[in-house]
């Protein structure tokens, strides 16, 4: 694996009595896929929302190494709306898409973030204006080559089914050509067969298309095929980290899933709504 691409270094975050995040600290190398896992309510989209900048850390920061030329970023000083044009996209554990738009309007949503023309180019459609609206289309078509949406292309949303849904706001993600990509659950509401289709995609993701991955997922079929090194977590802390095998023989893993199991191989969580998710 590479070099550092992101560094969480002793974050940590309070809303009122609750630590959601406690003096967590992990990096994400170039190139690889880094799992968080750990049970529910133990801070993973959370973390998430730290670097996506929703949240303010209380303590701790993130850094940014995506910028060769321009040196490291402090990330957790950049606003909201930068972390995108930083080469950073996500995707939400509940699917977070334009319900009323086709496929292809949505991923044409998710590269306009990278959209260099101003204001008056793009209202008089000025040769730039027009330019970038080729790219954006050329980019739309080719994810959605990758993805195998082309069934779905001028398809509303709204009446596609969940799974594929899913798979739209990946690509979605992969219109503003990311660096680093974070995939909140991108197994939750998914059926055995719809879960081994997204092991492929992520393997695809990372493999051709070389974007590094920190994804957040309780499928552990999922993790271990897909994951180089994973996280556990509990209760906002670190637990232990290493390959997806070692995380889960360690005891204290096993200990926070369930107290007694030896393995914590067959966890499948449902999805539910969750207090942490909020609208891009
Ligand atoms: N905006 C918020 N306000 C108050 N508490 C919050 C907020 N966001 C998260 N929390 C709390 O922080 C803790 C961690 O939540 P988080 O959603 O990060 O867990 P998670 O690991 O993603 O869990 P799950 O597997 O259920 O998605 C929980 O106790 C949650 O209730
Ligand atoms: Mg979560």
């Amino acid at each position: 694996m590479g070099d550092v691409l992101l560094s969480a270094q002793d974050l940590s975050v309070r809303f009122g009595g609750v630590l959601a995040v406690n003096k967590v600290s992990f990096e994400v190398r170039q190139g690889e896929v880094f799992t968080l896992i750990g049970p529910n309510g133990a801070g993973k989209t959370t973390v998430f929302n730290l670097i996506s900048r929703l949240y303010q850390p209380t303590s701790g920061q993130i850094v940014w190494h995506g910028e060769p030329q321009g040196g490291p970023v402090v990330l957790t000083q950049q606003a909201p709306h930068r972390i995108a044009n930083l080469g950073i996209a996500r995707t939400f554990q509940n699917i977070e898409l334009f319900e009323h738009a086709s496929v292809l309007h949505n991923l044409l949503v998710g590269y306009h973030c990278h959209a260099t023309t101003g204001f008056w180019s793009r209202l008089f459609f000025t040769p730039a204006t027009r330019r970038s609206e080729l790219t954006a289309r050329r980019k739309a078509e080719e994810v959605i080559e990758l993805l195998d949406l082309q069934h779905h292309r001028d398809a509303m949303v709204a009446g596609l089914p969940y799974g594929v849904r899913k798979v739209v706001e990946l690509a979605r993600a992969l219109c503003t050509e990311p660096k680093l990509l974070l995939l909140d659950e991108p197994s939750s509401g998914l059926n055995v067969e719809e879960t081994a289709d997204m092991a492929f995609w992520i393997q695809d993701i990372q493999q051709e298309l070389g974007i590094s991955v920190l994804m957040v997922e309780h499928d552990m079929t999922l993790v271990s095929k897909v994951s180089d090194r994973v996280l556990a977590m509990n209760q906002g802390e670190v637990l232990a980290m290493g390959t997806a095998r070692e995380v889960q023989q360690d005891a204290r893993v096993i200990e926070a899933y369930l107290g007694t199991v030896d393995d914590v191989s067959s966890l499948r969580r449902t999805p539910q709504a969750n207090p942490a998710e909020v609208a891009p």
